[in-house]
């Protein structure tokens, strides 16, 4: 379809919700009724798309959400959207509706479905919707900023119980495979350990040694913040009080980090992001997926952004490995300075 100039668009948000997934809906309606488009807006993800529920959107439409977490759209993860079947209807209903151009808001899993869509004949652009942080093309993700702020506030609480208690605290934070979220409250949160499924060695004996030696220094708390990709926080929390004899409790902050107000950089990155997409569509473009990398905004090749494997970044482990009780590179833990504790 590339060269021909389309007339309307459909946003749609799938998978796991994000904060400042509205802001991305409202830039995106907004932008596209500026540029004379015609825009629906899709309920229910590709749900939404094969059961036709979905609705014209004008600008009053989007009005007062951009400081609302969650999606007006609803989102959910699609299995039918998997199959060829699912994807034949949800392509029926663009072609019924004049869709020409969508825009899907959501996670590498909602990009599949979008290409199946292009494959259909309806170009595609994709959004960075998630708060794991986990799409490699993109060092920023809608939502994860948010997120981020809000588990790091949920951690200073627990922390401070933690302290009066004396106890050792393991909070889990989400993150599916991802590592990023533990990483980066590891070290907003000054944690004593952080344990990421991209680098942790299941060496449990190293963090016990390291409980019991800051224990002997005087240290009141002790910080583990536990990537839902590692897991396993209740056990753990027993084995570990068992061993050490410190009194260990484990807290999975759960669903609680994807809701919210969007922050400021959720709520402009996200419109700057819709309005991209929607910049997208009218040039011809299918098949992209809007990023941020090296300072910029980019558009990437779904294919392209689905095969770059995203790596932890070396220098910012290093920095949370150091400031978590100064592990060295081969992860031995050097021992710190007194007035550190
Ligand atoms: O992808 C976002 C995310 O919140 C992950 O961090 C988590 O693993 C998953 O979604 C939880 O999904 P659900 O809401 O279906 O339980």
């Amino acid at each position: 379809m590339a060269g021909k100039k389309i007339k309307t668009i459909g946003v749609l948000t799938s998978g796991g919700d994000a904060p400042g997934m509205n802001a991305a809906i409202r830039a995106v309606v907004r932008r596209a009724l500026g540029k004379g488009l015609k825009v629906y807006g899709i309920y229910r993800g590709y749900d939404g798309l094969m059961d036709e529920d979905l609705k014209e959107m004008q600008a009053q439409d989007v009005s007062d959400i951009i400081q609302k977490g969650g999606t007006i759209l609803y989102t959910a993860r699609c299995a039918e959207m998997r199959t060829e079947e699912g994807q034949i209807r949800a392509a029926e209903t663009c072609r019924k509706y004049g869709i020409e151009g969508l825009v899907v808001i959501g996670g590498d899993g909602s990009y599949r479905g979008a290409q199946c869509l292009a494959h259909q004949g309806i170009n595609v652009i994709g959004l960075p919707g998630t708060i794991d942080l986990d799409i490699s093309c993109t060092e920023y993700t809608i939502g994860f900023d948010t997120s981020v702020n809000t588990a790091m506030e949920a951690i200073d609480k627990v922390r401070d119980t933690s302290t009066s208690h004396e106890r050792c605290s393991i909070i889990e934070v989400m993150g599916r495979h991802a590592g990023y979220l533990a990483m980066w409250c590891g070290i907003a949160n000054g944690a004593e350990e952080i344990l990421i499924p991209e680098r942790y060695d299941y060496d449990e004996q190293k963090i016990i040694d390291n409980i019991i030696d800051s224990r002997r220094r005087g240290k009141k708390h002790h910080i583990i913040v536990n990537a839902e990709g590692v897991g396993h926080s209740a056990s753990m929390a027993r084995r570990i009080e068992a061993a050490t004899g410190v009194e260990t409790r484990a807290t999975i902050l759960g669903h609680m980090q994807r809701g919210g107000n969007p922050t400021a950089k959720d709520r402009v990155y996200a419109s700057i992001m819709g309005c991209i997409a929607v910049d997208l569509l009218l040039e011809g473009k299918s098949e992209r997926v809007v990023g941020y990398k090296n300072g910029k905004f980019q558009d990437f090749n779904i294919d392209e952004a689905l095969a770059m494997v995203k790596g932890i970044d070396d220098y910012q482990f290093e920095v949370a490995t150091a400031m978590s009780g100064g592990y060295t590179k081969d992860g031995a833990k050097k021992v710190l300075e007194d007035e550190e504790l």
